[in-house]
């Protein structure tokens, strides 16, 4: 499991005047901060309103990627750098607001691979019907829904504005970030982008490209899991390999051109080079024992 933070964004998706949505926002990620500081979570909320975005305007198909437009890009971006998603939603007539269709509209791949899920309320239902609709409309952009919710009936949890003290609204929530968190490390091999032109590997689906200093954590595993053979077959531990700390493979991965082979972002093989004058210096041949 990856140990990289998780950055969620939580957004409200209501736009009225006074809207209910605010508070129930508020409500959420004061609840669910403090799990989220146990998590390394980051938490950054954002009203749907405060992005100025107006009915689809771009004129490209979101999976081109192409925005014209400033709104578009700054969505994009917003989306992008989100590992998951709370969504804050009322239900309307039976369905997910006019707001988050729009918003989710805009974009394409930015939301793939990621999990999201929701916080609704309403009337009788608690806004689960907009829940529903809005799950079959977020799987068509390869979002994942979780299965945990939060659904408030505005009249047994709202009153004066505020959301009541609820022990049972606190596990709620708490569980959707649990779930979310654990989502989203799983799903973070799903997102790695293989740029097109990569070179393939031998095994169907599987690429190669060069090893950067952030690759640290999966070579540090892999070295300790290759060369324990060669210790074994030698009767010594007294193999580089087999000590050096994710920090100091971070240190050579900065010098020595090391190349990865990947399948869903699993590491399963790597090299390194490095010239000397006319010399090239190769080793760290190493694949992982299962293959
Ligand atoms: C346009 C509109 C449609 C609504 N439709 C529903 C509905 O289908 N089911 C429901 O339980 N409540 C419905 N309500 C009531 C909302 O649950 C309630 O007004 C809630 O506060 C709306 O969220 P907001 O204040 O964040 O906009 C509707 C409210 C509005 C304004």
């Amino acid at each position: 499991m990856s140990t990289k933070t998780v950055r969620v964004l939580v957004v409200i998706c209501s736009t009225r005047p006074g809207a209910l949505g605010p508070t129930v926002g508020k409500w959420l990620t004061e609840t669910i901060g403090p799990r989220a500081v146990d998590l390394g979570v980051e938490l950054a909320p954002i009203a749907l309103g405060d992005l100025d975005l107006p009915f689809l305007d771009e004129e490209e198909h979101p999976s081109s990627g192409v925005y014209r437009h400033e709104h578009t890009q700054r969505w994009s971006a917003m989306v992008d750098a989100a590992d998951g998603f709370i969504v804050v939603t009322p239900e309307y007539n039976y369905g997910m607001p006019a707001t988050l269709k729009n918003a989710l509209d805009y974009l394409g791949r930015e939301w793939a691979w990621k999990p999201i899920g929701f916080v609704s309320y309403g009337n009788t239902s608690a806004g689960t019907r907009s829940v529903q609709h809005a799950k079959q409309v977020v799987t068509t952009l390869r979002l994942v829904p979780l299965g945990s919710t939060v659904a408030l009936r505005i009249s047994d949890a709202v009153k004066e504005g505020r959301v009541r003290p609820d022990a049972a609204l606190v596990g709620a929530a708490v569980g959707v970030l649990d779930e979310l968190v654990r989502l989203a490390h799983a799903l973070r091999p799903m997102r790695e982008r293989v740029r097109p032109g990569l070179p393939p590997g031998p095994l169907p689906g599987s690429y190669t490209r060069r090893l950067v200093p952030d690759d640290a954590p999966e070579v540090t595993v892999l070295q300790r899991c290759c060369w324990l053979d060669e210790a074994l077959v030698n009767d010594t531990l007294a193999i580089p390999a087999l000590h050096e700390s994710p920090e100091q493979v971070r240190e050579w991965l900065a010098t020595w051109h090391a190349t990865g082979l990947w399948r869903d972002g699993r590491l399963l093989g790597m090299v390194r080079a490095r010239r000397t004058d006319t010399d090239w210096h190769v080793g760290r041949l190493g694949v992982v024992p299962d293959l």
